[in-house]
């Protein structure tokens, strides 16, 4: 075989394998997660403070709060802490451009922050009330969207979740059945009163899970088909480690379960030509369709209303999910494909009998895995206004 053909079969070979799944996933070949420095610490450090140190109550209640899931890790957000209100502003440069024309996914991210906050403050002995009318209009009012007004309730607090803010990451990686029947996990989600229009539901039998392998499938495969979509989820893809730790957001393949050598090829070898090869392409669909079909679990965040304030409130939900198994020991990771898609919305409304007043607005794989190493975030100062 020429020089040349060897090269090029072996770059398509690792960029398969590397299976960037470009709706925030990075997932990959078996193997653990086990390989991973860090160049620059400053950019994990958040991760380890479980006290505030020298910031205020609400400095660190906000630090808590960028510590939340968000959609290809863009940080879509900035805060205003004036007196004991917090304004949450999405920073609307922060987009995925037609990956989220709508801008559904920004504004669930600023509900997963929203939701960290509440529990932050609650270990502080704050109690929160939450002003979300600002979701319907934050595109044409410089992004601002959602007040939390807090009040002193109680010298010390403590919120079972806490320590979950530090430990929560999404887990891209095959996962094992869950050890006890997911009812006593649904249990610990409580009740859902104040999040009003949202339900879940949770979906374990071997119908249900062939149908959401299917819409995963058929979404998967649109998207890496639809050039704006996949360039613009790309535009967060970072290459290297320390490109990744520099600019201290975006998705990257470091964070992931693949292999030592992959990891490494990509770091040293990959283009950005690369990146929108049919190969990596091909990667992508296929890690998508191999995490669909080893997850014993799905739950599926549904709304009454595709709005603004559903999307918000849905972002609270998945944060509260994430949260929840954090504290369980067990892993999840939101596929955003099939929702997001129309033919994965289709397969989802045919298999289900889905109503036109239930949307599905996220769908969650849970299970057991090893837990990966934290994802990077922007330091506070550059995000309090
Ligand atoms: C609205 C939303 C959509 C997401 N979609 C996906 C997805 O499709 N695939 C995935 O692997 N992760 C997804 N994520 C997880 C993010 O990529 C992840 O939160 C981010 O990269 C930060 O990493 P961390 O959760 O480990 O802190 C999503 C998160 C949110 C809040």
């Amino acid at each position: 075989m020429p020089d040349v053909e060897r090269v090029s079969t072996t770059r398509r070979k690792f960029l398969i394998g590397t299976g960037v799944m470009t709706t925030g996933v990075i997932a990959g070949l078996a193997g653990g997660f086990h390989n991973y420095h860090w160049e620059e610490p400053s950019a994990y450090q958040a991760w380890t403070q479980i006290e505030k140190g020298g910031l205020t109550d609400l400095e660190y209640i906000v630090q808590c709060g960028t510590l939340a899931a968000n959609a290809h890790n863009t940080q879509p957000w900035s805060f205003s802490i004036q007196g004991l209100r917090i304004v949450l502003f999405a920073d609307l440069n922060r987009n995925i451009g037609r990956a989220d024309p709508r801008r559904r996914l920004m504004l669930m991210s600023i509900g997963c922050a929203a939701e960290n906050m509440v529990v932050a403050a609650g270990q502080l002995g704050y109690a929160v009330r939450i002003d979300d009318a600002g979701s319907a209009t934050f595109p044409v009012d410089g992004g601002r969207c959602v007040v939390l007004e807090l009040s002193r309730s109680s010298d010390s607090g403590r919120h079972p979740w806490f320590p979950a803010l530090f430990r929560r990451r999404t887990t891209r990686a095959p996962f094992a059945p869950l050890p006890m029947p997911y009812r006593d996990f649904a249990a610990q989600l409580g009740n859902l009163s104040d999040l009003p229009g949202i339900q879940l539901r949770w979906h374990e039998t071997n119908l249900e899970r062939a149908a959401i392998i299917k819409a995963v499938n058929v979404s998967v495969r649109g998207f890496v088909e639809d050039e704006g979509a996949y360039h613009d989820g790309m535009a967060w893809f970072r290459r290297s480690r320390s490109e990744w730790e520099q600019r201290r957001d975006g998705i990257s393949i470091f964070g992931g379960d693949a292999s030592l050598l992959v990891k490494e090829w990509v770091d040293l070898f990959a283009s950005e030509d690369d990146l929108l090869s049919p190969a990596f392409r091909q990667g992508e669909v296929d890690v998508a369709q191999r995490l669909a079909e080893t997850t014993p679990l799905w739950i599926m965040v549904r709304a009454d209303m595709d709005t603004p304030g559903a999307w918000f409130r849905a972002g609270r939900m998945i944060e509260r999910i994430y949260l929840a198994a954090t504290a369980e020991g067990y892993a999840v990771q939101p596929i955003t494909y099939p929702t997001e898609s129309s033919a994965g919305l289709a397969e989802l409304t045919r298999a289900f009998g889905l109503e036109s007043r239930s949307v599905p607005l996220m769908l969650l794989r849970v299970g057991r895995a090893a837990i990966p190493s934290p994802s990077p975030r922007r330091e506070l100062a550059s995000v309090l206004l």
